[in-house]
């Protein structure tokens, strides 16, 4: 009923709708109708109501739903099932209850909120209303634990891609897979697997992008840690944009990794890396602390890190921490 209502206000957009003309076509009462704009405008858009002249339909910029997103997105497997919903725990956690009931490779969630999104390394993660990109992928890809590093490598060259392409903005990659500008983090890559060692059932790619915060969104104590697209360019962008020309340039990237390997999205890694040539500490848990500089990226997605002995060691996960900057 919501998806009636909103292709006659999208089809008269700018142009007023009596709540009579909606009533009569979509069959419900105006107090229905008024119930189906209020959600509308829960989901972000903006919609306007003067009594006597209807509704009118100003602005979709901020609105994300399974509609908008599927509304000309022009791939084969991703996002072609799209779960939606106002407030959820985490995408991943729902990622998770999805693909265990089987949802294919592909299935995008999204929420407007997360009550409960989680970091890595056991950190949370804020998702304030509508104002980001909170979202997950269940990917069922045919690799082992190995490759495992190499795909969320691939998902930050593909996120920095697409805002590269979508604002003209270049971040920069900081290993594994976090997206940084002036030194702030913009994006962040929880991916989750479920399988075994050399067989993997499904992964959860779990990703929030900071869009449209002003820096009062963000608790007081991250506010000189994280940005927000807003914050760069003084202007809201559009989720869907986003998410669509991500969607299409991840499916590419993707499904092409047999052919292409992973070579050109290391390259653009490299020359984007925040932290190559660094002296760095990572954690890997557990009182793990690996010490050295960090000297490339391998094909896998490893960092290679040459250790104060000289030794050079290939680093899968952990948490990245500049200690000094060598050059
Ligand atoms: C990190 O940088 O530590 C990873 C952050 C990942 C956040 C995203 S938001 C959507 C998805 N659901 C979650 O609970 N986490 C990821």
């Amino acid at each position: 009923m919501m998806e009636i209502v909103l292709r006659l206000l999208k089809e008269n957009q700018n142009n007023f709708v009596s709540g009579e003309a909606l009533a009569k076509t979509t069959g419900i009462t105006r107090a229905g109708i008024w119930k189906q704009i209020s959600h509308l405008r829960e989901l972000g858009y903006t919609i306007e109501s003067f009594p006597h002249k209807g509704y009118r339909l100003i602005d979709t910029t901020l609105a994300l739903n399974n509609f908008e997103v599927k509304d000309g997105l022009n791939t084969t497997t991703f996002g072609q099932t799209v779960y939606h919903c106002l407030k959820v725990d985490s995408t991943n956690t729902w990622g998770r209850t999805l693909a265990n009931q089987g949802a294919a490779e592909g299935t995008v969630i999204i929420a407007e909120t997360q009550t409960k999104g989680r970091g890595r390394m056991g950190r949370s993660w804020i998702s304030t209303p509508g104002l980001g990109l909170w979202f997950s992928l269940v990917l069922r890809p045919k690799i082992g634990l190995a490759q495992l590093a190499g795909i969320t490598l691939l998902t930050a060259v593909v996120i920095a891609e697409t805002l590269k392409e979508t604002t003209g903005i270049q971040v920069q990659i900081k290993w594994p897979n976090d997206l940084f500008f002036a030194g702030r983090k913009l994006s962040g890559i929880l991916a989750e697997m479920n399988g075994e060692m050399d067989l993997i059932h499904y992964l959860i790619i779990g990703i929030g992008i900071n869009l449209n915060q002003l820096e009062q969104d963000f608790p007081p104590e991250l506010v000189d840690k994280v940005i927000s697209l807003k914050m760069i360019q003084g202007k809201d962008s559009s989720r869907k944009l986003l998410l669509q020309t991500f969607l299409k340039k991840f499916e590419t990237a993707y499904l092409n990794l047999a052919q292409t390997g992973m070579l050109t999205a290391v390259q653009y890694a490299k020359e984007h890396s925040a932290n190559l040539g660094k002296t760095v500490q990572i954690n890997q848990g557990m009182g793990r602390i690996l010490t050295g500089q960090a000297v490339d990226l391998d094909l896998d997605g490893s960092l290679l890190l040459k250790k104060p002995d000289g030794s050079v060691i290939k680093v899968y996960s952990g948490d990245l921490i500049e200690t000094e900057n060598v050059q």
